[in-house]
């Protein structure tokens, strides 16, 4: 996909990113239960990535900061979505690859999305209700996922939470 190019999110994209994201999910998405782990403004925009056609944002990518028992660092993946005309062409799974790339390099333990299997599997993701995870609701069990870098504690591995405060990535800190 030449006539596409993936950059970092800046806060200025927001407006944009979230008329994506209301098409993509519908205007109610804010009622699922993830929402509940997003400060507005909170995501880590370090890792968050668009992908701009023609000047224009045509998907998105974000990650949050959360809290998991066991975890020194764990990022929420989410929300996902690429403008209805460019689907079906491999730019979210471009994104995802892209964005778990710049999450590992940045040190990030693990990774947790309320998911499509069927998509998030060949990300290297696995079931994470059979292990105890626990996101909030609603949320059916099978959308759990987890993606871990450092092997996973003894179930049950608990519930996702809301970070404290912003966990800045390893790969940061020290720049001042
Ligand atoms: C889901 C979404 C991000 C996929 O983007 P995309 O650019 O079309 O994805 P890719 O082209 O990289 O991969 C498509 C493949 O992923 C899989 N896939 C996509 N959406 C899926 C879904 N909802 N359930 C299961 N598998 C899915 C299919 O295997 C699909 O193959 P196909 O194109 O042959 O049908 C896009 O459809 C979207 O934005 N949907 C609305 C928002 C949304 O539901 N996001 C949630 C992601 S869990």
């Amino acid at each position: 996909m030449t006539d596409v190019t993936l950059r970092l999110e800046q806060p200025a994209d927001d407006p944009a990113v979230e008329r994506l994201l209301d098409l993509g999910f519908g205007a109610n998405r804010r009622q699922r239960g993830v929402y509940s782990l997003r400060t507005p403004g909170g995501q880590a925009f370090a890792v968050c990535q668009v992908a701009i056609h023609a000047g224009a944002i045509v998907a998105t990518l974000r990650f949050w900061p959360v809290a998991l028992a066991g975890f020194a660092s764990v990022y929420l993946l989410g929300p996902l979505s690429v403008a209805a005309a460019w689907r079906h062409r491999g730019l979210g799974a471009t994104m995802v690859d892209a964005g778990l790339a710049l999450v590992d390099r940045a040190g990030i333990e693990a990774v947790v999305v309320s998911g499509e299997p069927d998509f998030y599997w060949r990300f290297g993701f696995i079931a994470g209700a059979p292990h105890g995870l626990v996101l909030p609701p609603p949320i059916e069990p099978e959308r759990i996922m987890i993606r871990s870098r450092v092997a996973l504690p003894p179930p049950p591995l608990g519930r996702v939470s809301r970070a404290a405060a912003a966990v800045r990535p390893p790969a940061e800190l020290g720049a001042g």
